[in-house]
């Protein structure tokens, strides 16, 4: 017979940092910084907003490339358009995730929606950066456009626990992704007293990311607020989040298998070997990531 794990220890907290990003949006980002370059296998976590953008006012990230990992974009509030080198478009509203595998290269923009540059409003979403292991780093660049309404809700039996699985399982529901590696990404809502006990393979790396709200996170009930990042330690026991008497927390949960292999970054493009980037780099100038046609259309409204 087994008895239950305690829940992971809390290795370190990370509080994250403004940055500013693409053509001037201001993001929160937890990591990579100073202390910590990357989270095995995860190499970057952005919040963009939240932010009440005025007409004319809203920023994204014009054409550039990515080689050697994946990008994972979940909007809460606002809307973005996409658009890439291998003549994908596509836009992404409330609620919905994009998966892309840049895999061998591909040449992209994340801009805001015209309705949204035109009109104004509400923006806030997360971008995360996946590392690919060694083998898929060539693959070829796959999409996977998840809207809300595939993503399962799940709530726990108390009610005061709300979970949208965007990989992995959680409280009974699978997620419709496809990860190259096993990935458990789950926005959390607390509601007061709510309590998260997520199962979490053990050796895998585990992380909390409260974006509003707080939390009392891991064994030593650490309190984390928003714009925190808490990195657990290697189990085997659960990711364990509660909320207080008084107020609820709206979190993100990520944890994955370690790669193991060496990282080579720079900007953009993350590989094994410095000889890569090298790579990438020429790939890149010389157009071998291909080009974005001035002649795709945009998503119609
Ligand atoms: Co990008």
């Amino acid at each position: 017979m087994t008895t239950a794990a305690a829940p992971r220890s809390v290795r370190m907290l990370l509080r994250a940092a403004h940055q500013t990003e693409g053509a001037g949006f201001s993001v929160r980002r937890p990591f990579p910084g100073r202390a910590v370059d990357h989270l095995d296998p995860f190499l970057l976590l952005d919040e963009m907003g939240p932010m009440e953008l005025g007409p004319g006012e809203a920023k994204g990230a014009p054409d550039h490339p990515h080689r050697g990992f994946e990008t994972v974009t979940y909007l809460l509030a606002g809307e973005m358009e996409h658009r890439d080198s291998q003549g994908n478009a596509g836009r992404l509203g409330p609620g919905d995730v994009q998966w892309m595998t840049a895999g061998a290269g591909v040449v992209h923009s994340e801009l805001p929606s015209a309705r949204l540059l035109a009109e104004g409003g509400r923006m806030h979403g997360f971008q995360l950066w996946v590392n690919l292991p060694r083998a898929d780093k060539r693959a070829r660049p796959r999409y996977q456009d998840l809207r809300a309404d595939r993503i399962p809700v799940v709530r726990s039996a108390d009610g005061r626990v709300t979970v949208r699985v965007i990989a992995g399982e959680a409280l009974g529901a699978a997620a419709v992704t496809r990860t190259h590696t096993p990935i458990l990404y789950l926005h959390a809502s607390l509601a007061p007293q709510g309590r998260l006990e997520q199962p979490v393979p053990e050796g895998f790396t585990a992380l909390v990311y409260v974006f509003e709200g707080e939390a009392r996170i891991g064994r030593e009930a650490r309190l984390a607020r928003g714009g925190d990042l808490v990195v657990l330690d290697g189990g085997p026991g659960p990711a364990v989040a509660e909320a207080g008497a008084e107020g609820g927390a709206e979190l993100l949960l990520l944890a994955a298998e370690p790669l193991r292999e060496p990282v080579a970054r720079y900007g953009p493009f993350v590989m094994t070997t410095e000889a890569e980037i090298h790579e990438a780099i020429a790939d890149y100038r010389a157009g071998r990531m291909g080009t974005i046609a001035a002649e795709i259309a945009p998503p119609a409204p």
